[in-house]
């Protein structure tokens, strides 16, 4: 098992989000779905009652924990998947990326031993690595998520203060923690003290419908829970929320000096697209459309990239984690795919320590699915060992 270790990226996530819009480019790396996936007319919607609802104080200051409406909103959302909180008992972020970073300011001093998935998120491990923390990576059961024992093995020995796992369709792995395990791991991490930090942004987009999150388990004393909109209803908008438990306090008051709330009309226009009822028909067709996506995908890449290549198919979302055969030089074969105008994210820059296989995370839902074909079909032959 690898120890605690602390490191430099792999890469940016500046240059992942500069990239993102690049024109031209089949873009496979960033994960984001395309233009066309974004309930635009809804929003629109959403906005106009806003404006008309909230007037002048749609520009005004508010709560710092964000709009007491939202929030009951949000709080009735979690209540069908098993979780008891009420709107006080949540904030509202700036994007799921504030969530982690407030949470790794309560918890993370440099050297604080943190565990992860491996892989993990790579904006996660960016962060983390600034905030200095010593990051544990956990290994995965396959298409389950973390494996238990050997969670519970690193527990004992490394001690870490906190956990942080992305319970369903997780970043870039695709892994959702089946349910037994989820009550297991939240019990494994209240013996050992470990605070568990989960991110459950994709969970929305799991095909059969969102799975009770850890904090269904838990009552805050344990879990702190952060998510956003950014999969499910716009990146753009920049709305998430945190039910941060037992820390809602320091939490609060973390938050509220660093941008002393979130933005006023996002907030309101997420607020009225709820209301109206906007989100489960547009979940509903975002799980058609990632299906498709991941279908045409895994057909291509059956087609195309080198034979042994595993991918566990995910349970929904619109990643796909593609581990080759055989190790092979990735930036070679991303500098070739380059030269084709396609891009997908490296497998190494999800991990800590030195991943033992070579591996692709590849976004099925941002180009349009004939560019997806063809770029993957064209990408399978640069991942040959021979291609190098
Ligand atoms: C697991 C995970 N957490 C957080 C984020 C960032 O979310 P947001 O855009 O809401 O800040 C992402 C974005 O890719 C993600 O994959």
């Amino acid at each position: 098992m690898t120890a605690p270790l602390s490191f430099t990226p792999r890469a940016r996530l500046l240059d992942f989000m500069r990239q993102a819009d690049e024109p031209g480019l089949i873009n496979l790396a960033a994960g984001i779905p395309g233009l066309d996936a974004l309930p635009t007319e809804a929003l629109h919607c959403a906005l106009e009652t806003a404006r008309t609802r909230d007037g002048a104080g749609l520009f005004a200051y508010h709560h710092p924990e964000g709009d007491h409406a939202l929030r009951d909103l949000l709080a009735a959302r979690l209540a069908n998947r098993d979780v008891a909180v009420r709107g006080t008992d949540l904030i509202t972020v700036t994007g799921c990326t504030q969530g982690l970073s407030v949470m790794i300011s309560l918890l993370v001093q440099p050297g604080t031993v943190v565990a992860v998935e491996a892989p993990a998120y790579y904006g996660l491990l960016e962060l983390l690595s600034a905030a200095g923390a010593q990051v544990l990576p956990l290994p995965l059961d396959g298409p389950h998520g973390l494996d238990l024992a050997a969670t519970e093995a690193a527990f004992r020995q490394w001690k870490p203060r906190a956990l942080f796992v992305c319970s369903s369709l997780s970043n870039p792995s695709g892994a959702t923690l089946p349910a037994p395990a989820r009550e297991r791991l939240v019990e494994l991490c209240r013996t050992h003290a470990v605070r568990i930090v989960e991110d459950d942004i994709y969970a929305e987009l799991v095909d059969t419908g969102a799975p009770p999150p850890l904090r269904a388990f838990d009552d805050g004393s344990t879990v702190s829970y952060v998510t956003s909109f950014s999969k499910t209803v716009s990146p753009g908008l920049r709305v998430g929320f945190c039910a941060p438990g037992s820390l809602f306090e320091e939490f609060a008051a973390r938050k509220c000096q660093w941008d002393l709330h979130s933005a006023v009309p996002t907030e309101a226009i997420l607020r009225e697209f709820l209301a109206a009822g906007f989100l489960d028909p547009h979940l509903a067709s975002l799980r058609t459309r990632n299906q498709r996506r991941r279908a045409i995908a895994l057909q291509s890449i059956a087609r195309s990239f080198p034979a042994g290549t595993t991918i566990h198919e995910p349970a929904g979302g619109y990643m796909l984690w593609a581990q080759l055969p055989a190790l092979i030089d990735l930036p070679a074969a991303a500098a070739a795919a380059r030269t084709r105008r396609i891009a997908f994210a490296s497998g190494n820059v999800f991990f800590a320590n030195t991943p033992t296989t070579s591996c692709l995370r590849l976004n099925c839902a941002r180009a349009s699915e004939e560019d997806l074909a063809r770029a993957l079909q064209e990408l399978g032959p640069l991942l040959h060992p021979t291609a190098q």
